[in-house]
């Protein structure tokens, strides 16, 4: 991960560094495994996308799912982002990080009336209503509350993200959204409603997009939506695209991802059919954002070879970074001591008592001894937010970098964590 597709990460005199701070300084200090972010990385990619959209009215709303500790959601609402949430826990996170509610959006399918309520509270920017039965159900709870709530409806364009089959979420045989054939008749049905004030047209085709032309596709379908609309004197002022891009998880022969700015001329050209009518973009990037910013820090345990295979058993494990396993993703991998040995094929594991349980298979690496650090990378995004305690494993300690300086922005877990509000029966 020190190439450019990672800038807060370089070797200086052998030693990789998240900025000016040497990673296994990080480690002797807070122990492994933990998770370092750079935080000129993060700000850098911010304003990557706020720089590709400049010239239109935009809104860039933080995807909370991808990496929700405090210390980051706090950066990026000092940067001025919104947010993209999907739960009353992710909103709860947000205001707590000094996030502003009225820069939120609330997504998901399955928004429970409780999560509807404290929504309403906080006067979020609106809902993505995802059902026809949803709407009327944050109709209802709009009325009791005696507020209108903002809403924008989100569509299934029916657009291949052409990602992996977990992540992609524009296909009709996707849970996401309402159906494009069932949009109209939904839209009219919701402007009807007291509860509802219908402003925004939604949709999120998937992550870890690696072209401009889904979002290209799925923006021409909702901006056709969207000036049909106008014309029975439905009126939408929002239009929101969802996730951002995918990122470069330096696997030999993947493309890299489109550049932020032929991102978003790819959008400014997709959205030029609708002439006059002027509307606000809203964008949900995650990945994007944090990904490349962060590594995860792992100290080698132990060395053992088979027959057939040399296995590199590592302190971090699946709870920690489950996208190997999971979606049988690629993140890069180097030592933090710089290495001129030649490299032998190892795959990375972890302590758990799975076969899954794997960072890497047949990894080309230098040779590292027991105690060498091994640094994970492109782990930012959907690294910690989708850890677990499996095996009672304590979560990851969390390291945000600021040039020569870096605080802990989440403690390792202890072992009485784990077992809090457990309980034994009489
Ligand atoms: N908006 C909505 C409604 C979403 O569902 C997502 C991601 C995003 C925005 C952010 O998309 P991004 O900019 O990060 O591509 N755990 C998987 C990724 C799941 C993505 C879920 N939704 C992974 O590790 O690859």
């Amino acid at each position: 991960m020190t190439s450019a597709a990672f800038p807060g990460f370089e070797y200086r005199d052998d030693a990789l560094h998240c900025e000016g701070v040497a990673l296994a300084a990080v480690a002797a200090a807070v122990g492994t495994p933990v998770f370092v972010y750079s935080r000129g990385a993060i700000e850098t990619a911010y304003r990557a996308y706020d720089a590709a959209l400049a010239g239109i009215d935009h809104l860039i709303c933080y995807s909370v799912k991808a990496n929700s500790s405090l210390g980051i959601l706090n950066l990026l609402a000092r940067l001025g982002a919104g947010a993209d949430i999907v739960s009353g826990g992710e909103l709860y996170r947000w205001l707590k990080a000094g996030g502003d509610a009225g820069k939120v959006v609330f997504s998901g399918v399955g928004k429970t009336e409780a999560e509807m309520r404290s929504a309403l509270e906080a006067g979020i920017l609106a809902f993505n209503v995802e059902s026809g039965e949803e709407i009327d159900v944050l109709d209802r709870v709009a009325r009791a509350a005696g507020v209108r709530a903002r809403v924008a409806l989100r569509v299934n364009p029916d657009v291949d993200a052409q990602t992996h089959p977990y992540i992609s979420t524009g296909l009709t045989q996707n849970k996401f959204g309402i159906a494009a054939a069932a949009a109209r008749d939904a839209f009219r049905r919701a402007a009807d409603l007291p509860g509802l004030d219908v402003r925004g047209i939604d949709c999120h085709i998937g992550s870890q997009l690696t072209k401009t032309s889904p979002f290209s596709d799925a923006i021409a379908r909702l901006c056709e939506l969207i000036l049909s609309l106008a014309s029975e004197g439905i009126r939408i002022t929002d239009l929101d695209i969802g996730g951002g891009l995918g990122i470069d998880y330096g696997k030999d022969g993947d493309a890299p991802p489109p550049s932020h700015d032929a991102y978003g001329a790819a959008v400014k050209q997709a959205m030029s059919v609708l002439g006059d009518h002027q509307v606000r973009l809203l964008v949900e990037p995650g990945r994007s954002i944090v990904g490349p910013a962060g590594v995860l820090l792992a100290r080698v345990l132990y060395n053992k070879d088979n027959e057939v295979k040399h296995f590199t058993i590592v302190d971090a494990a699946m709870n920690d970074l489950i996208r190997p396993s999971f979606y049988g993703s690629h993140h890069p991998m180097q030592p933090v001591r710089r290495s001129a040995a030649a490299s032998r094929v190892t795959d990375v594991v972890g302590p758990i008592c799975e076969t899954g349980d794997f960072l890497a298979r047949d990894r080309a690496l230098p040779p590292m001894e027991r105690g060498e650090l091994l640094a994970i990378g492109a782990a930012g995004a959907y690294g910690f937010t989708m850890s677990s305690n499996y095996n009672t494993r304590p979560r990851a300690a969390e390291v945000l970098v600021s040039g020569e300086t870096w605080t802990v922005i989440r403690d390792r877990e202890t072992l009485e964590h784990l077992v809090r509000g457990e309980r034994i029966a009489e």
